[in-house]
């Protein structure tokens, strides 16, 4: 018997960020030394397409991001580490739950909603299907967890339903026992959600511009920058949104003994927003200085990096060829 599969990707549309790390690379890079279930990690650069990248920028923007999850910690020797796009199986799939799934039932989805708001001069079919997608790269390789931030749970959720509609309608050829996927289950972090430094009422993003976010490739000086503009309280009000923030994120990247000492001066009403500021700045700045060495070394040779991802896209389609293999005879394609 094979190991359970745990997958999950990411969009190449912009450098990693504290609110991904936080969110998802961590718990991805402590799942990899699982000795009883197997790691997917991968590049949803076919999710990628629906966005307004150029492809030039998409082009770069796939390697970068291939080269900070590995310089984040994914390590292809221990992870299934690929493209999505060179295991063509997750298109051709994709579209055969293209024709398993509602379209009202994609209408509803939050994610596709606010994006049409966003990019209305772009509101393509490929953002419509999606979650179909992202259904096919879960189901592929029949993972059942799937570690995502808690904006995926409704996508996740939609997967569960295509494995359902899948089963009924083509899981039981022979009178089988009609459960040809099995169940799927999100796997949710206790970290809380990373807020944007300026409006700490939303959650960090990229796309709410470059101030918001704190990059895990940023270099001390900007660290300490944007960190210095962060929102805290404007009448010193305790448990601020921005204050919070900037406390919770003390107690990931610092150390235990600054992160008590500045909640309780928090509490007491001592707290020094500017010495706050100062302390998260270094302890983020330190806790990312491998990275950016690595990141650096890494981009010196793309060759190694398209081949480290070749032969884990190699290794990724050993499994989705068989498993799509299975599905065609299934719907009577073969
Ligand atoms: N939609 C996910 C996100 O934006 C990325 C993604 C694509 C994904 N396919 C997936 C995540 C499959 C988990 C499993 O975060």
């Amino acid at each position: 018997m094979s190991k359970p599969i745990i997958i999950s990707g990411i969009q190449p549309t912009g450098n990693l960020h504290i609110g991904n790390y936080l969110g998802a690379v961590k718990n991805w890079v402590e799942l990899q030394n699982s000795t009883t279930q197997e790691l997917f990690i991968f590049i949803a650069d076919l999710h990628a397409l629906t966005g307004t990248q150029t492809a030039e920028e998409r082009r770069q923007q796939i390697l970068v991001t291939a080269a900070e999850l590995i310089a984040a910690g994914i390590d292809p020797k221990k992870t299934t580490f690929f493209i999505q796009s060179h295991v063509p199986e997750h298109s051709e799939l994709a579209w055969i739950f293209n024709t398993i799934t509602p379209v009202a039932e994609l209408e509803r989805m939050t994610q596709f909603k606010d994006k049409s708001e966003h990019q209305d001069k772009n509101i393509n079919s490929g953002l419509l299907t999606y979650p179909v997608l992202q259904a096919a790269d879960i189901l592929l390789y029949k993972a059942t967890k799937v570690p995502i931030g808690q904006d995926q749970v409704q996508h996740l959720e939609l997967t569960r339903d295509i494995a359902r509609w899948f089963n009924n309608r083509y899981g039981s050829p022979n009178g089988g026992t009609g459960e040809y996927f099995k169940e799927v289950k999100p796997l949710l972090t206790n970290t809380p959600r990373v807020m944007s430094l300026l409006e700490p009422t939303k959650k960090m993003s990229k796309s709410l511009g470059a101030g918001h976010v704190i990059e895990l490739a940023d270099e001390p000086d900007i660290i300490l920058n944007k960190i210095k503009k962060a929102v805290t309280a404007n009448a010193g009000g305790a448990g601020a949104p921005g204050v919070t923030n900037l406390l919770n994120l003390l107690k990931q990247f610092g150390s235990k003994k600054n992160y008590g000492e500045f909640t309780e001066a928090e509490k007491d009403g001592t707290i020094r927003y500017g010495e706050l500021k100062e302390k998260l700045a270094t302890a983020v700045s330190n806790y990312f200085s491998d990275f950016r060495k690595k990141r650096a070394e890494l981009m010196e040779n793309p060759q190694a990096l398209r081949e480290l991802l070749r032969s884990g896209a190699e290794q990724a389609r050993k499994r989705a060829s068989k498993t799509l293999a299975e599905i065609y005879s299934l719907v009577g394609l073969r």
